[in-house]
């Protein structure tokens, strides 16, 4: 197993209880990030890449009970909780696999992606990413992903740090916790710049590139093919 699936399957038991106390305003950010989703149609076909625990599915089905949704991602454990959370959901197909890497076959209304892409290794497997998800819809698909980003200056980029910390500390965490959750945050994510991301999404062929939300380092941002 690669070092980022062994990393998710260690953190997935404990992953719901330090979300809320690691990212400042994640339920916010998922829930813009499902109401970015336009509702015009009901039975939505939809991909989460990455899907962890399963709570960017879990709001989208509130919101599309209809939809029928393939959950992806590389933690067996993740998978595992995913389904015991949405047990009461028979429209979701799961699947094990590596997103850079798996053919997806089916074509979707919906591809989206909560704090899972900022770990693709480089730029070009970014874009190559961006490709495949643009592939993968149907035209008029969208695309929408809540994720860290970059800032585009050193003293932004402190800026940003300086708002996660404050927030841990505010949660109970020790300086020490901070640190790990740092160091752990260096040797595994990969965030760019927004206008970068925006400027990969229409590089490959998408439409209404925008940015729906943003706080600090988090934003959720996305189009349309
Ligand atoms: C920080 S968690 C976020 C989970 C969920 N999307 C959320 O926001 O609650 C990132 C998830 O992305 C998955 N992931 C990261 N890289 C992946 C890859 N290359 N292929 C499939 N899943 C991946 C991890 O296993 C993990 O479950």
């Amino acid at each position: 197993m690669s070092d980022l699936g062994k990393h998710f399957d260690d953190e997935a038991e404990g992953f719901d209880n330090a979300i809320n106390k690691n990212i400042p305003r994640y339920d916010e950010m998922i829930e813009v990030l499902v109401n970015a989703i336009p509702n015009d149609k009901k039975d939505l076909r939809v991909l989460d890449l990455g899907c962890g625990t399963g709570n960017i599915t879990l709001k989208l089905l509130e919101r599309f009970p209809k939809a029928r949704v393939t959950c992806l991602d590389l933690s067996k454990n993740m998978l595992e909780l995913a389904k015991k959370k949405l047990s009461d959901y028979d429209s979701i197909e799961y699947v094990l696999g590596d997103f850079t890497i798996i053919d997806i076959i089916d074509n979707y209304d919906a591809v989206i992606s909560s704090l899972a892409l900022h770990h693709i290794a480089s730029d070009e497997a970014k874009l190559e990413m961006y490709r495949h998800i643009y592939d993968a819809l149907n035209d008029g698909g969208v695309f929408y992903n809540a994720d860290v980003t970059l800032a585009s200056t050193e003293y932004h980029e402190k800026m940003n740090q300086s708002i996660f910390d404050e927030f841990m500390e505010n949660n109970g965490y020790s300086p020490e916790e901070i640190e790990n959750h740092r160091l752990k945050r260096k040797a595994n994510d990969l965030p760019i710049t927004l206008t970068k991301h925006l400027r990969f999404l229409e590089e490959v062929g998408f439409k209404n590139v925008d940015v729906i939300w943003k706080y600090y380092a988090t934003a959720v941002y996305g189009a349309i093919k």
